[in-house]
């Protein structure tokens, strides 16, 4: 490469890697593995590296990733919170070794080797005993503010226990664990949501979550690996998790000193293999100096520690032969191409089939049938197709053919301008898909008939007996007694589940009805906005998007959804079966008064209970959420509220109303003009981040982590 070509490739690499960044840790939607982005990374720092003149302080090669987000509070870390260096060879890790040997000129120190867990890094700040601020890393130098999500991990020490120190921060990581995350995802997909990839994603996806509640749904978990306090008695690494232990925080048990570089490498293949017998994923082990003087001897690069390094395993990868591709159909017509394999052992389980995605992926991969070929096992539960060993192509092969129709009822498919996916049209009578639908009506947060299941679902299919979930309400005890294992008791059980079903308000209706891209909370939208199915089916595309948050795409498929005939018929015999298909008088929208207005109810109320309070926010068209970011419109400040909220609503300069200013509001006194209760604090938005604590050595720079 000539000099001009060197900074082209560098600029390129460099804008490939902040997308990557964003994707990782704004999006938590990472669309390259590990060891890939990894990869780009060490090209760029060797480039950077032989060609100075090219430097920027603004590469990602200087700068931690970086998960800001608009939507938080953004605090300055009192600490700098570093990443750590990472290697994939054993040979980088000797050198790490002998850098740490020669930078303390001696051999007599300790080493703490841990696990890595793949998840997301948190900060946390204890006042008392008692936890004060959840920061995320951002990038480094300040994180956004997760306190109220944070609170909601179930294993998080509410009050320490035993001698800890009156004010301290500790790191670690909130995570899931593999069985949890494939519940959550089970669930998401009965709901007709997207699933998450893998563990780590959906952690980092839920810990920037807007609403507290919804995270508290979901199953977070936490290690804690780092504690900086002040004091003599807090210089050993390892001593400090144990004390940490003792003082109620969960701290993972897989952790050893070692004195020699073999131990360390010891540990190393030991958890190679033992890794996938642990209930959660870790993507390394990691390698610290134990004593904090050495550590601070030893001192950072621009980026990470000298004093620690984290080794990474590489995805396990096996090859094998790719014998067909096959597609599947889900419920709501999407098509996803699979991989049929030549059976092979990976990562402790034979795999027979990998993910191929969509079309795109296939041709990226260039595959074709009897293509050797790379499957990795990652942070994802499905295994996927990496790459193709062109060199073993049988000589006659062709480019394959994505599926133009689709396999179960023939009708060709569509790929809408703008996505990835095909889509199977047909989902009056494509089986896959009627049959799905079904399944989403009877769901939990659905119809809720919790009598039947995904099983008699199709044996109602077989049988001959449902076309639709309409058919569900013409069912007679006569016709089920005949399925297949179907007891007296368990008949009459499906029926009354259905019967009972029938009192499940609108809301859920719609959201049973299985629109795509209607999930549970935009049906509840267009259920209050509308009122009733009628006049949801009148709605024009412009009344439609005029409802707050939703957008084109959704409105074109309820649109969608009613010019279809044979829907109006279901609805149709869902009226007819006495479904409620509006919203009860005291449901229904009182006034729109606020919409896209959000509200943060907090505190106890004296002419309210805090539920009806959000209750009547929600029928005059408002948002309820549970925590203050900069997006609030509203917090209405009760007795008692958290004073760390209140603090939090007057750096942004949030309008703090009353109660009774709120009863004013809708009852037209004081409309939207409320001027905030309190804005003696004098904090403005520009301020909140120099508000924060200062650094302990005060100066104004970050300093040791
Ligand atoms: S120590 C300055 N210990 O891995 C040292 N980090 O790739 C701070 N991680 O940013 C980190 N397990 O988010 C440490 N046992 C462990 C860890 C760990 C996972 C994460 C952490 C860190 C990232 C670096």
């Amino acid at each position: 490469m000539n000099e001009t070509e060197v900074k082209k490739r560098i600029e390129s690499l460099r804008a490939e890697l902040k997308e990557h960044n964003y994707k990782y840790y704004v999006l938590a939607q990472p669309s390259i593995s590990d060891y890939d982005f990894d990869m780009l990374l060490e090209e760029l720092t060797q480039l950077e590296k032989e060609y100075p003149q090219f430097d920027d302080p603004d590469s990602p090669t200087r700068k931690v990733g970086g998960d800001i987000t608009k939507e938080f509070v953004t605090v300055k870390h009192r600490y700098r919170m570093m990443s750590l260096g990472n290697t994939y060879s054993e040979e980088e890790l000797k050198e790490f070794d002998e850098r740490v040997r020669k930078g303390l000129g001696r051999d007599d120190f300790e080493y703490v080797c841990e696990l890595k867990f793949d998840g997301f890094a948190i900060s946390l700040n204890y006042v008392n005993g008692e936890l004060r601020q959840a920061l995320t890393r951002g990038d480094g130098i300040q994180g956004d503010d997760v306190t109220t999500n944070i609170r909601t991990v179930k294993n998080l020490p509410v009050r320490l226990k035993g001698d800890y120190p009156a004010d301290f921060d500790i790191r670690g990581e909130v995570f899931m664990h593999r069985a949890a995350f494939e519940r959550m995802n089970a669930e998401r997909e009965e709901e007709g949501l997207p699933g998450f990839a893998n563990p780590r994603n959906s952690a980092a996806g839920t810990i920037k979550m807007q609403e507290s509640s919804e995270v508290a749904k979901r199953p977070l978990d936490l290690f804690l690996y780092y504690l900086i306090a002040d004091g003599p008695e807090y210089r050993g690494h390892y001593e400090n998790l144990q004390k940490a232990k003792s003082w109620g925080f969960p701290v993972s048990e897989h952790i050893r000193k070692c004195q020699t570089f073999d131990e360390v490498i010891n540990f190393i293949h030991h958890w190679d293999k033992a890794r996938h017998d642990l209930s959660f994923d870790i993507d390394g082990v990691v390698i610290k100096v134990n004593n904090y003087d050495e550590q601070e001897e030893l001192g950072f690069t621009a980026k990470t520690p000298r004093w620690a390094i984290a080794y990474k395993f590489k995805a396990e990868a096996a090859v094998t032969v790719l014998e067909s591709v096959s597609y599947q159909v889900g419920r709501t017509g999407a098509i996803t191409p699979v991989a049929n394999l030549k059976p092979v052992h990976l990562a402790g389980t034979t795999v027979k089939r990998a993910s191929l995605y969509n079309e795109d992926q296939i041709k990226k991969l260039d595959l074709r049938i009897g293509d050797t070929v790379f499957v990795e096992k990652g942070g994802e539960i499905i295994p996927k197709v990496t790459g193709v060993d062109i060199s073993k192509r049988p000589a006659d092969s062709e480019p394959l053919e994505y599926a133009k129709v689709c396999p179960e009822c023939g009708t060709p498919l569509v790929r809408k301008p703008g996505e990835a996916q095909h889509y199977c049209p047909n989902d009056a009578s494509c089986d896959p898909q009627v049959r799905g639908k079904v399944v989403h009506f009877i769901g939990r947060k659905a119809m809720d008939i919790d009598s039947m299941g995904a099983e008699s679902v199709e044996l109602l299919f077989d049988a001959g007996l449902i076309k639709n979930y309409a058919d569900l309400y013409s069912l007679t005890y006569d016709q089920v007694i005949q399925l297949d294992r179907m007891a007296e008791k368990s008949a009459s059980n499906l029926l009354l589940g259905i019967k009972k079903s029938k009192e499940i308000p609108f809301e859920r209706v719609l959201f049973g009805l299985g629109i795509r891209m209607v999930g549970e909370t935009v049906a509840k939208k267009l259920a209050r906005k509308f009122a009733s199915i009628d006049a949801l089916e009148k709605a024009s595309r412009e009344e439609l998007i005029a409802v707050d948050e939703i957008g084109e795409k959704i409105a074109d498929q309820v649109i969608d959804f009613f010019a279809q005939e044979h829907n109006c018929e279901i609805i149709q015999q869902l009226k007819d079966a006495g479904l409620h298909m509006e919203m009860e008088a005291t449901e229904g929208p009182v006034s729109d008064q606020f919409e896209g207005k959000s509200f943060l109810v907090s505190g106890v109320f004296a002419n309210f209970s805090r539920d009806e309070l959000k209750a009547s926010i929600e029928a005059h068209g408002g948002r309820n959420v549970s925590s203050v970011s900069s997006k609030l419109d509203y917090l209405i400040a009760g007795d008692k509220m958290g004073p760390e909220k209140l603090k939090k609503a007057e750096a942004l300069g949030i309008k703090i109303i009353s109660e009774v200013e709120y009863m004013g509001m809708i009852e037209g006194e004081i409309k939207d003009e409320v001027e905030p209760l309190d804005t003696a604090s004098g904090f403005t938005q520009d301020d909140k981040v120099k508000n924060e604590t200062e650094n302990k050595n005060g100066d104004g720079q970050t300093s040791l982590f």
